[in-house]
């Protein structure tokens, strides 16, 4: 038992509402109590600083992912041998299968397309001076670029949100909320099912691309949906939340509105800086493989351990003065997209398309502002928001309200 006599412990329950709705003030008691805490409830270490989460991010051997990157045994079984629940030469042939199509030269090709999409978007919602820009914006383009690249049909894909929202949600604690969701994540399932298949995904899309691999021998075909679901689910919430982030700080801080604005090339900084700020991936877990110390603590072998990723990138021994959205900071080495062998597949296309959205905007918007309170959602592992009422003018509106 001597093992465990450095052992920090905590009773927080970090997927509490309380919790969910403002984690910080936490997290940094966290951080300040050690390295590794051990979570009385849910039975789990995390771990909250930025160098700690760093090098158990990049070391797999130890952390490894093969047994399943959620909270529970149940939904561990049902993730293993997918591209998040795998290490090794496995994951490396599943990573495979789409490098192609993630390389940089192929996702800067997509950049005129979703440049039109975002601003068709933008121009459909100007005439009506406020909206929702978490439905009505930020979930609009990741659903349609990220669903035109896998291929599938536009019938059905209004199960993708709620589908992704339940299957990340079930990274956490099984609870009445996620049994709630579970609906969803099912008819997702069945959804991608019936229409994952050669028929049905437009020749040439990442979707026929995993096909292709089954044929061609490098993809066993039990493994073909699980890896179009996890592409499909993966840009959905991660995307939408990042963005709607983004666009809360341009709305509550019009210095820093007024500056994108009049630069429109700070637009990947104020994403990545958005990232940093609030990590729409709040936390993976791993299990290790041996017993590890962590700042003076032993985490046994066959531990769940959550890598914080949110709590990671507002580590003050890392990010100084890390509460504050600040614009040059030039944070790229923040963690919301991982690191090491796992770092997130899709983090290209992700900034194409908040870039696109912020380009769409400063060319057309002068003035972006809340039109009302932002509404929380809530889920487990995700950090985003339900509802981003804005108000904007353009120079036109402006005009003509002083005409
Ligand atoms: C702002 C948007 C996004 C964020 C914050 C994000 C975040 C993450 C994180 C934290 C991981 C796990 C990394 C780790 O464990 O080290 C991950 C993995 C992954 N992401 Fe993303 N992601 C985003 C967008 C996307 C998009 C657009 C796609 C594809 C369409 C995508 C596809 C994936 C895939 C396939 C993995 C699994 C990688 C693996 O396990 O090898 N992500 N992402």
């Amino acid at each position: 038992m001597t093992r465990f006599r450095h052992q920090v412990a905590s009773d927080v329950d970090l997927f509490s509402r309380a919790l969910l709705e403002d984690p910080y003030p936490v997290l940094r008691e966290l951080r300040d109590l050690g390295g590794a805490v051990y979570m009385r409830q849910h039975d789990f270490y995390v771990l909250t600083r930025y160098e700690d989460v760093r090098r158990a991010d990049r070391d797999w051997q130890i952390f490894t992912s093969a047994r399943g990157v959620a909270l529970v045994p149940e939904i561990n079984a049902s993730q293993i041998g997918g591209v998040l629940a795998s290490d090794g030469p496995e994951h490396d042939s599943l990573r495979a299968v789409l490098r192609e199509q993630v390389s940089p030269r192929a996702i800067n090709k997509l950049r005129g397309d979703i440049d039109r999409q975002a601003a068709e978007l933008v121009d459909a919602l100007i005439p009506l001076g406020t909206f929702d820009a978490v439905t009505q914006l930020a979930q609009r383009l990741p659903v349609q670029v990220v669903a035109d690249l896998i291929g599938v049909p536009d019938e059905g894909r209004e199960k993708l949100i709620p589908g992704a929202d339940a299957a990340f949600a079930s990274f956490g604690p099984l609870t009445p909320e996620l049994q709630e969701r579970l609906p969803y994540l099912v008819a997702f399932l069945d959804w991608i099912a019936e229409v994952g298949t050669r028929d049905r995904l437009r020749p040439g899309s990442w979707g026929a691309a995993v096909l292709d691999a089954v044929d061609e021998g490098r993809l066993p075909a039990e493994k073909a949906f699980p890896l179009m679901r996890a592409f499909l689910v993966a840009g959905m919430d991660t995307t939408v939340n990042g963005i709607a982030s983004m666009l809360r700080v341009f709305a509550e801080r019009p210095d820093v509105w007024e500056e994108v604005r009049n630069d429109p090339k700070l637009a990947g900084a104020a994403f990545e800086e958005a990232l940093r700020l609030e990590s729409p991936v709040q936390g993976f877990f791993r299990e290790t493989t041996c017993d590890v110390e962590i700042d003076g603590t032993t985490v046994p072998a066959g531990s769940r351990v959550c890598l914080h990723f949110g709590a990671a990138n507002r580590d003050e021994r890392h990010f100084v003065d890390p509460d504050r959205f600040d614009l040059h900071r030039g944070s790229l080495d923040h963690l919301a997209f991982g690191n090491g062998v796992h770092g997130c597949a899709g983090q290209g296309l992700a900034r194409l398309e908040a870039r696109a959205i912020v380009l769409a905007l400063t060319e057309r918007v002068t003035t972006f502002e809340l039109a009302g309170s932002p509404v929380r959602h809530y889920n487990p592992v995700i950090r985003g928001l339900q509802e981003l009422p804005i108000a904007v003018t353009t120079r036109a509106t402006a005009e003509g309200v002083r005409s």
